[in-house]
């Protein structure tokens, strides 16, 4: 009997699974029926960009939270993918830092290449998962938008690959209920030019309220000021950038901090992270941590050590992201073939709380940077995904953190050497602060002549 797997959401981590097991039936392996279930109506996961916000055309969460304008926020090189480089897909070298049209189009060219559309089922979010001791298998109930049916269909496992920056993490804060202006998540920001001449404050001091305030100030925002809970970011920002302690309360107009200062304001956008959310998994299967890089009851980052016919891929906090959901995904199908034998459970728990405990102690970026790397090593090792150089990476995350101290506004402008094919990027037509056009056409254009007739 062919073996059943799901797989829940077709982003990077949920395409990567489906690519990893069409390299092994290239070769010749023997591969399990395959569904992937996908709650939008198309393939790319948060590059797959919306403009809605609140709830889809189907009554369904909008899964997106990227933006207009948003252009990578990490060199494109520390992302590659093994077995697929940007030369081959654009077929020429591209800048370091693409728009998210650009990457969107890299991640579909593979799968799309690898011929795998039809084994996903799009507007068909899973209701629920359940697995029946007795029986051995899992029963995957999803709701099918096209049809307006529910399905409940039995798999041997299942791979959750649904994301966790998507449901917001959202705090109130005194005064909130009269703020006369207007009060949002990063998860529901679209379009900076809607704050244009306003003077905005961003709560939150990671790459949310870093990219979002950099963005309203390309766009022409008045005055920027970020809240930090822990610690402020530290970048030589533009004069009208300023960072400040806690938000602690707000009146209709005017925000006060933890310091006793206070400022007028016009916008709040809450860049507060994300909340890992499966409420279509029961309390046996569900994850439940706050954004880490070493999430528990993950045996090798993907396997849930409570049954260990059910996976994630992608929950950890990422530095890496394509090329490290390739490794999950390589990983996860190799145990699925047989190819890897899993150890027992106390043995799965002892290698993941010993990760837990070398995760505990990192202090500095470039040690969270080379963990994450020595993992994607030890999964990598063990199966056929091509092996790259991650000190390589790990270098190129370096040099892109010293650019961003040395210029927060222009370490877009920078060029890094591809570690899959060795080619140095080109220069990008136009600095990051004046391409105001995050368009596919005009990024890949050579001048900026070419550039504006693009557009
Ligand atoms: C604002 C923002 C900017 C980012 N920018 C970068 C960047 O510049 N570079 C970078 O490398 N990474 C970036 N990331 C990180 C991002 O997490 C990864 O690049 C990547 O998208 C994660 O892939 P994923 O497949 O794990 O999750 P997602 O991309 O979130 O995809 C999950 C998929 O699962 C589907 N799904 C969810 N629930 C269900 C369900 N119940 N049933 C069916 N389908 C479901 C969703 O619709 C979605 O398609 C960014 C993240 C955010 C939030
Ligand atoms: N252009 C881009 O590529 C781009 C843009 C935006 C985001 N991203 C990606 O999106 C992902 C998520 O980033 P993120 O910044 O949204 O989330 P995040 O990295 O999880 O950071 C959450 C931030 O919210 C703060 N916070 C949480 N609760 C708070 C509260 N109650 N009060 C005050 N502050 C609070 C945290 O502060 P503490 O430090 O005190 O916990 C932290 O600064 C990352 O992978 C990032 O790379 C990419």
């Amino acid at each position: 009997m062919t073996l059943r797997v799901a797989i829940i959401g077709a982003g990077p981590s949920g395409l990567a699974q489906l690519r990893a097991f069409q390299s092994a039936a290239a070769k010749g392996a023997q591969i399990p029926e395959l569904v992937c279930y996908e709650k939008q109506s198309d393939w790319g996961g948060l590059w797959n960009y919306s403009w809605r916000t609140g709830l889809d055309e189907n009554g369904e969460p909008v899964h997106c939270s990227m933006y207009r304008y948003l252009w990578s926020n990490g060199p494109k090189e520390c992302l590659e993918f093994a077995d697929y480089s940007f030369e081959e897909h654009f077929g020429k070298p591209i800048a370091s830092y693409p728009p998210r049209a650009v990457l969107w189009d890299y991640i579909k060219g593979r799968v799309e290449k690898a011929g795998v559309r039809d084994l996903i089922r799009f507007n068909c979010p899973v209701r629920q998962v359940e697995y029946d001791e007795a029986t051995g298998k899992f029963s995957v109930s999803a709701f099918d938008h096209n049809t307006d049916t529910l399905s409940c269909e039995q798999y041997d496992h299942v791979i959750c690959a649904g994301g966790h920056f998507s449901t917001p993490n959202v705090p109130t804060f005194e005064g909130f209920e009269s703020f006369n202006g207007r009060i949002l998540h990063a998860h529901d920001f679209r379009d900076a030019l809607e704050f244009q001449d306003k003077d905005i404050l961003l709560v939150g001091s990671s790459y949310s309220a870093e990219d979002i305030g950099s963005q309203c100030y390309k766009y022409g925002a008045r005055s920027i000021t970020t809240s930090y809970r822990s610690a402020p970011m530290g970048f030589k920002w533009p004069e009208n950038w300023e960072e400040k302690p806690l938000l602690v309360r707000c009146d209709k107009d005017t925000v006060w901090f933890s310091d006793g200062s206070s400022k007028k304001i016009d916008a709040i956008i809450l860049c507060t992270g994300y909340l890992h959310h499966f409420p279509y998994l029961p309390e046996d299967l569900r994850l439940k941590t706050n954004n880490r890089l070493w999430p528990l009851g993950l045996y090798k980052g993907v396997v849930w050590e409570d049954n260990p016919k059910f996976f994630y891929l992608g929950m950890q906090d990422q530095w890496y992201t394509f090329n490290m959901f390739d490794a999950q995904a390589w990983y996860v199908r190799d145990i699925i073939l047989g190819q890897i034998t899993l150890p027992a459970k106390d043995v799965m728990t002892a290698d993941s709380l010993a990760w837990r405990a070398r995760e505990e102690t990192l202090q500095t970026d470039e040690e969270m940077i080379t963990f994450q790397g020595d993992y994607i090593r030890s999964l990598i090792d063990a199966t056929d995904y091509p092996s790259f150089d991650i000190d390589g990476v790990r270098d190129t995350f370096l040099a892109w953190e010293h650019h961003k101290h040395e210029d927060i506004m222009g370490f877009r402008n920078h060029s890094y050497r591809s570690l899959m094919t060795g080619t140095l990027a080109p220069p990008h037509h136009t600095p990051w602060l004046e391409a105001l056009d995050d368009s596919l056409e005009a990024y890949l254009a050579d001048t900026p002549a070419d550039a504006r007739k693009a557009s």
